[in-house]
């Protein structure tokens, strides 16, 4: 009797997980004709709202993925980082590593333009992913179908920015990290490739370049020349509000230099450098940086499963606040 229960027992519970972690991990229910009969025609919209602010700024691209990232670490892709602060309520933007965040113009520009389009239909939190998506495509790199159906949260609380990994972290915490939003090796070290684009203050690398520990003021996993080039932007009672460095050498492109250059000790994050502390990460950053075909790939099947976790409800009418 017992051995015919338990079996079966075991199998619903394997099936009722395979169903959660389905229909949370992997996004159950999005799909890439979602608005195919509602609004066709919205994410050339979205496309050209994204290059008219590039066309304008040339920062733009990487702070949308930036803040995809942001959006979906957090209560996943619900369009949480985009909420404003109200009354009693602290939102995400207002919350510590807010300093990385910027350019949330574009996205109300690209929803007000969907709005006369298809009004009600679209969520913020779809506009983001397809926003970043364009970020992408349009500074060099790959070019990819975003699977849509996410829904606009209500909830977004500066709090919860803590939990976001942190440039400070080790790779098991990264691991951890990456793996409690279903996650691989694989896709964390793909998805560091985001740090292709854009610019990082000083205050994310201070640890490494000053007072790194008892014995040495530098982190002696860097390249000294490197190294020496950033404590100049950087010192230590550093006064300049806005200084700090790009993330690699070429900042406006999409590329695998990235990678190059954390394999040369040239990467700003101890989370960078910390890929090349595990076997498995290190042969991936050699790999990805030996072949940008291969770091495409990588980077748009994690790109395509970090964006499709979901947490919303509504679609919201304005993305600065709920409905
Ligand atoms: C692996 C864990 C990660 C950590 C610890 C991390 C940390 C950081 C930090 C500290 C900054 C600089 C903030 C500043 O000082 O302004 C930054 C910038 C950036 N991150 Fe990450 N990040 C991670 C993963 C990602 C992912 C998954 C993506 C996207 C796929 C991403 C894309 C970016 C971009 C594009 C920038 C530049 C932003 C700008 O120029 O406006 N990061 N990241
Ligand atoms: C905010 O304050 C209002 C009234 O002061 C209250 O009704 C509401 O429940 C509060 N919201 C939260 C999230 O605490
Ligand atoms: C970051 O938060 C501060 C307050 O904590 C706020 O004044 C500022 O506007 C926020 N920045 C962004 C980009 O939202
Ligand atoms: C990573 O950091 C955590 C928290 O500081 C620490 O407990 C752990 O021992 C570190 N792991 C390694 C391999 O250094």
């Amino acid at each position: 009797m017992v051995a015919i229960i338990l079996p079966s027992f075991a199998a619903r519970l394997v099936i009722l997980l395979l169903f959660l972690f389905n229909g949370f991990h992997l996004g159950y229910g999005l799909s890439s004709d979602y608005y195919s009969k509602t609004c066709p025609n919205f994410e050339e919209v979205v496309t050209n709202a994204v290059k008219k602010a590039m066309g304008n700024d040339q920062t733009v691209p990487a702070a949308l993925l930036r803040m995809h990232f942001h959006d979906c670490f957090i209560r996943g892709c619900d369009g949480s980082v985009l909420l404003r602060s109200s009354g009693n309520n602290t939102a995400e933007k207002d919350g510590p590593p807010n300093i990385s965040l910027h350019a949330f113009y574009v996205i109300d520009h690209a929803k007000s333009a969907v709005e006369k389009l298809c009004p009600g239909v679209v969520s913020c939190a779809d506009i983001l992913a397809l926003a970043a998506r364009d970020a992408v495509s349009l500074s060099g790199g790959p070019r990819w179908e975003v699977p849509k159906g996410r829904k606009d949260g209500r909830i977004s609380k500066a709090i919860d920015t803590r939990q976001l990994p942190a440039p400070t972290f080790n790779f098991s915490q990264l691991k951890q990290s990456f793996s409690q939003r279903g996650l691989s090796i694989q896709d964390l070290v793909a998805l560091s490739g985001g740090h292709t684009l854009g610019f990082s203050h000083c205050s994310s690398f201070q640890n490494r370049i000053h007072n790194f520990n008892t014995l040495n003021d530098v982190d002696p996993s860097m390249n000294p020349t490197f190294a020496n080039r950033l404590r100049n932007v950087c010192p230590l009672h550093n006064k300049v509000k806005n200084a700090g460095s790009t993330m690699d050498s070429t900042p406006t492109l999409f590329d695998n230099t990235y990678y190059k250059m954390a394999l040369q000790g040239q990467s700003l994050f101890s989370s960078d450098q910390a890929l090349l502390t595990d076997h498995k990460a290190k042969n991936l950053v050699i790999k990805f940086a030996n072949s940008h075909d291969e770091f495409y790939q990588a980077f748009v099947k994690a790109m395509i499963k970090m964006s499709s976790l979901n947490g919303g409800q509504e679609v919201r009418l304005d993305c600065k606040v709920v409905n």
